[in-house]
C-alpha cells in the first residue's frame, strides 16, 4: 500500500474536507481521490475546491479504491457500512473509520470480516493540519496497511497508536474533546480580562497569543510542564498567587473528573451506537 493508492471518501463533510486538503498539500494527486456524498452542493464545492472526483453512489466510489475513508456521522455508519459490504468484498481495500465511538469489531462485522480495517480518532485542529489522531488496529492488520492509514492521518497532524482499543475512549476524552477544554479555559480568561477593565479586543488578542506562545513553549522545549510553569512563577509574585487559587480550588481534581466523565461517555456512546 503506497501513497499512490487511490482513495475514496464516504461522506464529504468537515473531516473529509480536512483530510483531503491535508493529503493534497502532502502531494497526493487530486485525480486519485473520489468523494461519495449525497449533497449535490457539497459535491460541487469539493470538486471546485480540490479538483477531485465526486459521486453520489457510495459503492461505485469504493470499486477501484485502494483506501476507503469512512467519514460519515457515527449514527449512519452501520447502514452505510452494511450497504458497502458487497462492493468492498471485491477489491478488499483498506478501510479507515474516523467515526467516533464505533468500535472495531462492530464495524468489521458490518463491512465484512475480510476487510482490513483501521480505526482513527482525529480532532478538529485537523482542519489546520494541526490535528492529533489516535489510531487502533488489531494484530491481523498488516504493517503496510498500518503505514497507509498512518500516512492518511499524518497529513493533518500527529498520530499515535494505541495497542488496546479500550484506550480509544481515553484518546477521545483527551484529544478528541480536548480543543473544547482549551476554548473554555480561554473563554474564562477572556472574561476575566474584560472584568478587570481590558477592552474585549485586547483581551481576545492577549489570551489567544498567550495560549499559542505557551503551547509552542511546551512543544518546543525539552523541559517538562511543571518546570516551564515554575519558570514563570517567581516566589511571592503574581503568577504564584493565581496558581495557588487554581490549586486550592481543586483544578487538578476537576480536570481529572472531567476527562474521566468524557471517557465514560465515550464508552456509553459506543454501546448505544452499536446496538443491532
Ligand atoms: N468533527 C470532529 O471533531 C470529529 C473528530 C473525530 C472524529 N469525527 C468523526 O468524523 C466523522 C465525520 O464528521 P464530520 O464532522 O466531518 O461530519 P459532517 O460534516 O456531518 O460530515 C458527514 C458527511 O457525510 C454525509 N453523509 C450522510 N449520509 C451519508 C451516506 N449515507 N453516504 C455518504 N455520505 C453521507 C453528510 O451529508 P449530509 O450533510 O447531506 O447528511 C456529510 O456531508 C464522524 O463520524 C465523526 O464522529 C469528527
Amino acid at each position: 500500500m503506497t501513497t499512490t493508492a487511490s482513495l475514496a471518501f464516504i461522506g464529504g463533510g468537515n473531516m473529509a474536507g480536512a483530510l483531503i486538503n491535508g493529503l493534497i498539500e502532502d502531494g497526493t494527486v487530486p485525480d486519485r481521490i473520489t468523494v461519495a456524498e449525497p449533497d449535490t452542493q457539497r459535491r460541487e464545492q469539493l470538486a471546485a475546491r480540490f479538483g477531485i472526483h465526486t459521486t453520489e453512489d457510495n459503492s461505485s466510489a469504493v470499486m477501484s479504491a485502494g483506501i476507503v475513508v469512512l467519514a460519515v456521522k457515527p449514527q449512519v455508519l452501520k447502514e452505510v457500512a452494511r450497504s458497502l459490504a458487497p462492493a468492498l468484498a471485491q477489491g478488499r481495500p483498506l478501510c479507515i473509520s474516523i467515526a467516533a465511538g464505533i468500535r472495531h469489531a462492530a464495524l468489521q462485522r458490518w463491512l465484512g470480516e475480510a476487510i482490513p480495517l483501521v480505526r482513527a480518532m482525529p480532532n478538529t485542529p485537523a482542519m489546520l493540519q494541526a490535528g492529533a489522531t489516535g489510531l487502533y488496529a488489531p494484530e491481523s492488520v498488516s504493517e503496510a496497511h498500518r503505514n497507509a492509514a498512518e500516512h492518511v492521518l499524518r497529513s493533518v497532524g500527529i498520530v499515535v497508536w494505541v495497542e488496546d482499543e479500550a484506550l480509544m475512549d481515553a484518546v477521545t476524552a483527551v484529544s478528541g474533546s480536548g480543543p473544547a477544554y482549551f476554548f473554555l479555559f480561554m473563554e474564562a480568561m477572556e472574561q476575566a480580562a474584560v472584568d478587570m477593565g481590558l477592552p474585549a479586543e485586547t483581551a481576545r488578542l492577549l489570551v489567544r497569543q498567550t495560549a499559542l506562545g505557551a503551547t509552542r513553549m511546551a512543544l518546543e522545549s525539552d523541559l517538562d510542564l511543571a518546570t516551564l510553569r515554575l519558570g514563570v512563577t517567581s516566589p511571592g509574585g503574581t503568577t504564584e498567587r493565581a496558581i495557588r487559587q487554581f490549586e486550592e480550588q481543586g483544578l487538578r481534581t476537576l480536570v481529572n473528573d472531567a476527562l474521566k466523565a468524557a471517557c465514560e461517555r465515550s464508552r456509553e456512546l459506543s454501546e448505544e451506537l452499536e446496538k443491532e
